[in-house]
């Protein structure tokens, strides 16, 4: 199903593809018989007359449509993590453990990239793990309760190989390095027969923008520009802005020489608003520098890998 839906993806970009190249043929065509026969007649070609701008809807009014209740959530509202619990968060974390490794834990080694605070960490500890350890290049909270959570990769070589890795929500907001750098790292201290576990979470998604603390709208950042959603007061974390979900990062696992044993995609149906509201659905389009409403990409929340080493 997969592998069909990818086909599906790529006949779709062919297309857009194609058609942009025969626009694009159409037009030196045009330009070309027009200066060709400025020339001969000795006459100033014609200079083309500009298209009135599409109006397109103001900040304003998008902000008005934004605080109405007719703009869906990005994420129903007792789903979102309290940042100021500690509780709330230990309890995340014990749900991230379950949800994307699902195994016991006892005797393995496991290392959390790009492991935030360290809740996971600290979680995997106390469900029996042998070695348990964080990386992350920027580590907010310094207690190491029991555990390693560092900055340093030496650091974490020295504790592997790993059994079990997981990076939650890491790769679209990679830093200092590429997704495959970072994959690349993952895999050299995979220890031969570990299983890595990276859950991928697309710009193109619904929350993809990671603004719903703050502001919990659906695709917001993909209607909202960078520069108003700064004037609002929102801030967009870094993001490699993944638009073409299966395809990329297919891509990013084999050329790390990983190979992916499982894909699981999660998904949720863009609501009917995106493609009806006109001022939403303008933006939309002319935002993201496409003709149709993207449902195919839009409707994948997450998606789950499981990899091991290829070879
Ligand atoms: C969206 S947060 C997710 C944090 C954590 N996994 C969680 O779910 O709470 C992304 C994390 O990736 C980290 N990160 C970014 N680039 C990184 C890199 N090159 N190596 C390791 N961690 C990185 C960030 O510092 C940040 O903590």
């Amino acid at each position: 199903m997969n592998n069909t839906n990818h086909i599906d993806e790529c006949l779709q970009k062919l297309k857009e593809v194609q058609i942009a190249l025969k626009n694009l043929g159409s037009s030196l065509e045009a330009a070309n018989k027009e200066k060709t026969a400025a020339v001969a007649t000795g006459r100033k070609p014609a200079t083309k007359k500009k298209k009135p701008a599409k109006k397109q809807a103001t900040k304003v009014e998008l902000e008005s449509l934004l605080s109405s209740s007719d703009w869906p959530l990005a994420i129903p509202e007792q789903m979102i993590c309290d940042v100021a619990s500690e509780e709330d968060k230990l309890e995340r974390a014990e749900g991230i453990l379950e949800l994307i490794i699902g195994t016991n834990l006892t005797d393995r080694r496991f290392l959390d990239f790009g492991c935030g605070e360290g809740h996971c960490v600290i979680k995997a500890d106390k469900m029996g793990a042998k070695t348990s350890v964080g990386y992350d290049i920027s580590i907010t909270s310094k207690k190491k309760r029991g555990v390693t959570i560092t900055e340093n990769w030496d650091d974490v070589k020295k504790n592997g190989p790993y059994d079990t890795i997981m990076a939650y929500d890491v790769l679209d907001h990679i830093e200092k390095e590429t997704p495959v750098e970072a994959l690349k790292k993952i895999r050299e201290v995979l220890a031969d027969n570990g299983k890595a576990y990276l859950r991928m979470h697309p710009w193109c998604s619904r929350h993809g923008g990671h603004l719903y603390q703050k502001l919990n709208k659906a695709f917001a950042h993909l209607i909202i520009t960078e520069e108003e959603l700064a004037t609002m007061g929102h801030k967009l974390m870094p993001n490699q802005k993944v638009m073409l979900p299966l395809y990329t990062y297919r891509n990013w696992i084999v050329n790390a020489g990983l190979k992916k044993i499982e894909e699981n995609i999660s998904e949720t149906q863009p609501e009917a608003f995106f493609s009806q509201e006109k001022a939403v659905l303008d933006r939309l389009l002319s935002l993201n520098n496409t003709k149709e409403i993207m449902t195919f990409q839009m409707k994948m929340n997450f998606v789950d890998y499981v990899v091991i080493k290829n070879g």
